[in-house]
């Protein structure tokens, strides 16, 4: 049994739809019973509950060998992992794989990295085994900007001449599908990107192309996107540490690199922002 944490997530469904694909025996730990209707249906046992409750997480580690760590970036995300991860060693877990990023370093500065750090470190001295999978950019983050696509052909965002590796979440899921059925993946740490490096000027390129329609990424000043993303990150610590991390991304700091990770494990290419966009393309208005 596979226990997946955050499974009516980005990358929690994407793995666990593409653990129950394989045929894999999944147990998707969820906060909200109707929100993973499909999963259940498609084959998933759900445990409801919340991961800051002990008992819960005794239940949905119960019987299981190996686990997919995900949870949303918090004030509390550290804390959490690291009960899961002691649960994880009580319940006699044999592999915990966890969704970290790329930007995880040991000089990481800004709190979401720093954090993700401190996390794989914690999880590395526990005595499980391990697998880290490290992402860079969500394509599905510029679905955020799919209504300002749509109305007036540009998105706006703090990132500079800041370049990524976007890669598509369902991409990242089947990354972890394979390191949770395969064998040869405890002990690694696995960078996952898109095909290309891209700044956000290069994506808007990818985009027009996408929708057949020309796309403008406008580059607005730290401070007044700070304003518009507290619309919608009411928490201040969620929100800080997202405009320093954008703050990083726009400094052209070296943090992002293309890596084969989806090639080895997949055997295929990953899917391109072009390829993503085009998916999508209703929503960003083609
Ligand atoms: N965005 C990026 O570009 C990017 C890049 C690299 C790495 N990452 C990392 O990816 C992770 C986020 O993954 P994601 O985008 O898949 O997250 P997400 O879409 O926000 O999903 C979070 C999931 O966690 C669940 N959850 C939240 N609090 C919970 C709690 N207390 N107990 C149980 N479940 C809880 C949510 O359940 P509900 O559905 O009930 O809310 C949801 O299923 C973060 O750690 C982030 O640092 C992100």
């Amino acid at each position: 049994m596979i226990l997946v944490t955050g499974a009516t997530g980005k990358t929690g469904a994407a793995a666990a739809n593409a653990l129950l694909a394989k045929g894999a025996k999944v147990r998707a730990l969820v906060r909200n019973e109707e929100k993973a209707a499909g999963l259940k249906q498609a084959g998933a046992e759900l445990v409801v509950g919340d991961v800051n409750d002990a008992a819960v997480l005794a239940q949905a580690l119960e019987g299981c060998e190996k686990a997919l760590l995900t949870l949303p970036n918090s004030q509390q995300q550290l804390d959490q992992e690291k009960r899961f991860t002691d649960a994880a060693v009580k319940a006699g877990l044999r592999h915990l794989v966890k969704l970290s990023s790329m930007e995880a370093r040991p000089d990481a500065k800004a709190p979401i990295p720093a954090l993700h750090w401190q996390s794989e470190e914690y999880i590395r001295k526990s005595g499980l085994g391990w697998t880290m999978i490290k992402p860079n950019f969500f394509m599905q983050n510029l679905l955020g900007s799919a209504g300002t696509i749509k109305e007036q052909g540009k998105f706006f965002l703090p990132l500079g001449d800041g370049k990524t590796a976007m890669i598509d979440t369902r991409d990242i899921g089947d990354v972890v599908a394979a390191v949770l059925t395969g064998d040869g993946h405890i002990g690694q740490s696995y960078e996952v990107t898109g095909p290309e490096l891209l700044t956000f000027h290069d994506a808007a390129d990818r985009i027009s192309k996408a929708i057949g329609r020309k796309v403008e990424y406008v580059n607005v000043p730290m401070d007044s996107y700070r304003q518009t993303l507290a619309r919608f990150l009411t928490n201040e610590w969620h929100l800080n540490a997202v405009i320093e991390l954008f703050g990083e991304i726009a400094s052209g700091a070296d943090l992002a690199h293309t890596t084969d990770t989806v090639k080895k494990l997949l055997g295929r290419e990953p899917k391109s922002l072009e390829a993503f966009i085009r998916e999508h393309k209703a929503l960003f208005g083609a």
